[in-house]
């Protein structure tokens, strides 16, 4: 292929990035969304916050401005995110105990009733565990109302739109040595295990100097799909420049071509003035749309094997 989704197609795989609602706008970036992306995430226009802003009142216009633009072109769309302990409105940050559990249940049907059939996978729950060598959960308003919160949020996506692959969301979930890669593995074995319904876990596999891109990243691949779950990268952006970066954008898309189960791939965001980081050059294209290195060795490695 000669665009990085016509070239995972060929793959069986979709490659997708984050798209802003208020950029829809721009000629240039709308160009390159069209040409070589087949999938989309909301950057920020399906979280809580956008959706929900008042407790009952549905406001859905920036994410179907997403919606109708993926949807006249044919691409995927990944769902982002139903629970999440940050970007809640304000009313829901101040909740707690069963007032929150029923509205973060209210919400999460609401919308994902509302977008059913349309979203191929949705980020049910998104960075619920800890950083550190804990392995536990992250404290937050949401765990405060219950271990539970993750499967209830799981079983009432499901009920509301079956079709829906289901997934759980994380970053720091790259290294397999690393306890939040861990304890997210033995929840995703749990919810197997007593028929929870879950569907895939995404790695969002934002790189960095803190977080860098780990060697054993395919291991933590396998490991997570002969669970029996698709494994995706959701979130990817590495730092850095030239040869080196475009190296690590190799590897990280030969990792998931060597595992059967990873499907898809989705940056985070198309030039590097669209990232939501202040400084750095994290992804595909220059602030000016022009392919990088990075993005000619995506190229090559999706059309390579
Ligand atoms: O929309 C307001 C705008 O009205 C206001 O003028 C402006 C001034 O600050 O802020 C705008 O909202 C910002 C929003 O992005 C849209 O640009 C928020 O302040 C800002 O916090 C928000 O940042 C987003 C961040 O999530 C919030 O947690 C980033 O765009 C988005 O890329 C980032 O995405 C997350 C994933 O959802 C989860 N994984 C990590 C990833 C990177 O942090």
């Amino acid at each position: 292929g000669t665009t990085l989704g016509a070239s995972a197609a060929e793959k069986g795989r979709y490659f997708g990035t984050a798209v802003a609602a208020n950029k829809l706008s721009d000629n240039t970036y709308v160009t390159i969304l069209n040409r070589e992306f087949n999938s989309v995430t909301a950057e920020n226009e399906m979280k809580w916050d956008a959706t929900e802003p008042t407790q009952g009142q549905f406001n859905f216009s920036n994410a179907d401005r997403i919606v109708s633009h993926a949807q006249a072109r044919g691409m995927k769309i990944r769902g982002h995110a139903l629970a999440w302990h940050s970007q809640q409105p304000g009313w829901a940050q101040n909740m707690s105990g069963s007032a929150l559990r029923q509205a973060m249940v209210n919400h999460v049907r609401q919308v994902a009733t509302y977008y059913r059939g349309k979203i191929d996978s949705w980020d049910v729950v998104n960075e619920a565990f800890a950083d550190g060598s804990g392995g536990g959960r992250r404290d937050s308003n949401l765990q405060r109302t219950g271990n539970d919160w993750i499967e209830v949020a799981f079983q009432t996506a499901r009920a509301a739109d079956p079709g829906a692959k289901l997934c759980y969301n994380d970053y720091n979930t790259d290294n397999w040595t690393h306890a939040k890669t861990q304890a997210v593995y033995n929840m995703v074995r749990d919810f197997k295990s007593r028929g929870i319904p879950i569907d895939c876990v995404g790695l969002q596999s934002h790189f960095n100097s803190g977080s860098p891109y780990p060697s054993n990243y395919r291991t933590t691949l396998q490991n997570f799909a002969a669970l029996g779950v698709d494994v995706q990268i959701t979130e990817l952006d590495i730092e850095g420049s030239g040869t080196t970066q475009a190296n690590t954008y190799r590897s990280v898309v030969n990792d998931c071509l060597a595992v059967a189960r990873c499907n898809g791939i989705t940056v985070w965001g198309i030039r590097d003035s669209d990232s939501w980081r202040a400084s750095g050059t994290p992804l595909l294209f220059d602030g000016s749309g022009n392919k990088k290195p990075a993005y000619d060795a995506t190229l090559s490695a999706l059309n390579s094997g």
